[in-house]
């Protein structure tokens, strides 16, 4: 009994450790700005869910933007802007980006938090569901930068989408792939199944070259990134 106790202190321990340290990196490299507490607040007030990346990941985002020198971003899954206020500050002057809202509540709320983030010269939220607005932004390829964030059962095709919209060197980004593990599970249900499938095909697909890494607040989520061989 004692040992268990020390055993869960110790796990205590850990986890409070791990916490620390994240909260440090994002002070430090992640810190949100006027703009961004905004549309957090915002999407808050709006009873939407609080389902946004963390800053460590919206400024990872920004990074892998830079690296590939991006001048055009598209994004499926606006929420409330969060990630997109992130994404759309990393592009230089003449940039675009695009995002991609089946709900129009949603999508009235990423205009004003653009708006608020002084970013609505560069930011678009288009509405509809993704899978029909896809294949109208053809003309508008090849993005540099795609983030998938929307409905899971659709990723595999989602990723189908972004190889179509994209050129060499461009980065495809998903989110929500590690799932506590279940990312790489026997699926259980259509959730896991899209992400299951999800992860096989970009740690298969020889176009690809792909990692996942476990990157969210408590590290049992995070993305699986992919950049497209030149
Ligand atoms: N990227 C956001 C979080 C997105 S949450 C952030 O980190 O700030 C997922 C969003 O995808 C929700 O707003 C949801 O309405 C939207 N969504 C769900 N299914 C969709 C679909 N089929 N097409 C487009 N958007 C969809
Ligand atoms: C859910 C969706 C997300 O994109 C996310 O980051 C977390 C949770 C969800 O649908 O539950
Ligand atoms: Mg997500």
């Amino acid at each position: 009994m004692d040992q268990d106790n020390s055993e869960l202190s110790r796990l205590q321990q850990e986890a409070q450790t791990r916490q620390t340290i994240m909260e440090a990196i994002t002070r430090k490299f992640a810190a949100e700005d006027d703009g961004l507490q905004h549309a957090l607040l915002a999407a808050k007030e709006a009873a939407l869910p609080e389902i946004q990346i963390s800053p460590v990941q919206g400024k990872f985002l920004q990074l892998l933007a830079v690296a590939c020198s991006a001048q055009k971003i598209l994004e499926i899954g606006s929420l409330g802007g969060y990630s997109g206020i992130w994404l759309a500050r990393s592009l230089p002057a003449g940039g675009h980006f695009i995002t991609l809202e089946i709900n129009p509540t949603h999508a009235e709320l990423v205009r004003n938090a653009f708006i608020h983030a002084g970013v609505s010269d560069r930011a678009e939220v288009r509405v509809g569901k993704a899978l029909d607005l896809l294949p109208q932004l053809e003309h508008e390829a090849p993005f540099d930068l795609i983030f998938i964030d929307a409905d899971k059962p659709p990723y595999p095709q989602y990723l189908e989408w972004a190889l179509r919209l994209s050129r060499p060197g461009s980065i495809i980004v998903a989110d929500n792939c590690i799932r506590g593990g279940k990312g790489f599970e026997d699926p259980q249900d259509e959730y896991s199944a899209g992400i299951v499938a999800y992860n096989n095909r970009v740690a298969s697909d020889p176009r690809l070259i792909s990692l996942a890494l476990a990157m969210d607040d408590d590290y049992t989520d995070g993305f699986a990134i992919s950049v497209v061989r030149q």
